[in-house]
């Protein structure tokens, strides 16, 4: 399943891929009224409700991960971080004015599904905002690629949904499975930014999260010894100008 990559990687996901999201959180957060009631779901380490509360919105997560939802609680409190997932929600309907999503659409087993329990929870005017990753591989994926085959090492495919699971990766592929959930999409484009993130934290995240986790724990001691030299050869900073989509869209009133 596409969710159990998220199992036993929070802390790695904190040093590492949490500072890649998070630049979408301005976005995310841009022009909401103040204090509305807002729903992170898939919070992570609760980055988002953080700076939405800080904002002054009444703001809380959502996330299945227990460790995940943990570092969120630790954070946030834990009256603000609940636990559940898509597609499934332990909300009633209609109880959030704002409903967010980042980088969460692109890891559910049912991404269709999960937009639709995205609406369900949204009041009637809600604004939804959800991000995903294009289909073209961002650069941190290109540089680590690059050692994986420097280094000899045994390629691991990436697991796909099904055909008619899977939604195509861009604006207009997110925009459509929101409008399918009975949106109306008001904004649809790309976001780009520069991500800063220090070797040894990305190293963390190349070696722990996700499909870079899966690729490296393929990996016999030899590639492994081999990737992390040709790694340390690069410095100790990384800066990579990162590209993802975001999708604005409300729930209709009636
Ligand atoms: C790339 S992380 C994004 C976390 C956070 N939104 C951020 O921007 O840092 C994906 C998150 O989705 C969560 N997730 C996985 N499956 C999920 C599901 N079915 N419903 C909601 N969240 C899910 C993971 O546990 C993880 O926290």
């Amino acid at each position: 399943m596409a969710e159990a990559l998220w199992t036993g990687v929070a802390q790695a996901y904190a040093r590492s891929f949490a500072g890649l999201c998070a630049g979408t959180i301005p976005a995310l957060l841009d022009g909401l009224p103040r204090g509305a009631r807002l729903l992170d779901v898939g919070c992570g380490t609760g980055a988002l409700v953080g700076a939405a509360r800080q904002a002054g919105h009444d703001a809380v997560g959502v996330e299945p991960d227990l460790e995940m939802a943990g570092l969120a609680a630790a954070a946030l409190g834990r009256e603000h971080v609940l636990v559940g997932g898509l597609p499934e929600l332990p909300m009633a309907d209609d109880g959030y004015e704002v409903v967010t999503a980042a980088f969460v659409l692109n890891h559910v087993e049912d991404p269709r599904a999960g937009a639709r329990e995205l609406a369900r929870v949204a009041a009637p005017g809600a604004v939804v905002r959800a991000t995903i990753w294009g289909a073209t591989p961002p650069p941190q994926a290109v540089m680590w690629g690059g050692l994986l085959d420097a280094a000899g090492a045994r390629r691991v495919a990436s697991p796909r949904l099904a055909p008619e699971r899977d939604f195509e990766r861009s604006a207009d592929g997110l925009a459509g499975i929101l409008a399918e959930a009975g949106l109306t999409v008001t904004a649809a484009g790309a976001r780009s930014w520069t991500w800063r993130v220090a070797a040894d934290d990305l190293w963390c995240g190349l070696t722990t999260v996700g499909n870079f986790g899966v690729a490296w724990r393929a990996q016999p001691e030899a590639v492994r010894a081999r990737l992390r030299s040709a790694y340390d050869a690069l410095g100790p900073h990384h800066a990579f100008d990162v590209e993802c989509v975001l999708v604005e869209a409300r729930l209709p009133r009636s």
